[in-house]
């Protein structure tokens, strides 16, 4: 229910004229900010349940992870309706004459398949390929903070920040996996 704290936040902000002067890149903004750090969340429950008081973390990943997509399809919704007006000519310059649409693109592609693959079936019938295709979360993150990066205007503080997690959360996994190997080689 947390989850859709940001939508219901967004729609109340919206039907109470308070999304500033351009209500429909205010919606692309916040969709596109939620969708990130539901990504980041997603990606922190694996540290965090190393520690004993947040284990209980662990149960809500596939749940967190859904909500990542589910914001970004709104992301993209919102892109598409509110600002193309669905006019595929326009799409199509937009997908081919800006570089960071098509890094948001390509991270939507990546974590598309997670998706899909979420359920108790998919998990079933694609036993340790299941473990192998979540690998994608990492360069679909990679991506959208490419993305997030190429809209940098006048501060950059945000994007330091995202970037900075991103590198500690890929960073603990580098480490873990090298720790891992050489307990291994020393047994
Ligand atoms: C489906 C493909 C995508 C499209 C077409 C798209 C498009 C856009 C557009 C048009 C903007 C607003 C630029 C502006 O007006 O300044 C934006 C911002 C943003 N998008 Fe996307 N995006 C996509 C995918 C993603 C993904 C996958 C993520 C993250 C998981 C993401 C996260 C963001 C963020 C964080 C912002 C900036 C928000 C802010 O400045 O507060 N986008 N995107």
């Amino acid at each position: 229910m947390a989850g859709l704290a940001p939508l219901l936040m967004i729609t109340y902000q919206a039907f109470s004229d308070n999304l500033g002067a351009d209500p429909a890149q205010a919606i692309v903004l916040a969709t596109g900010i939620w969708s990130l750090r539901f990504l980041w969340i997603t990606l922190a429950v694996t540290p965090l349940r190393k520690i004993k008081l947040l284990a209980w973390v662990a149960r809500y990943r596939r749940m967190l992870g859904l909500y990542a997509l589910f914001y970004v399809i709104l992301h993209l919704l919102a892109f598409l309706t509110f600002i193309l007006g669905w006019r595929m000519d326009l799409i199509w310059r937009e997908l081919t004459a800006r570089p960071y649409i098509v890094m948001g693109m390509l991270s939507l592609l990546l974590l598309l398949p997670l998706g899909v693959t979420s359920t108790k079936g998919w998990i079933k019938r694609l036993g340790k390929n299941w473990v192998k295709l979540h690998y994608l979360i990492y360069p679909a993150a990679i991506l959208a903070l490419v993305h997030f990066i190429m809209q940098i205007r006048i501060s950059y503080a945000e994007q330091v920040l995202y970037a900075t997690l991103l590198v500690l959360l890929l960073g603990y996994r580098v480490v873990i996996k090298l720790f891992d190997k050489k307990m291994v080689k020393t047994c």
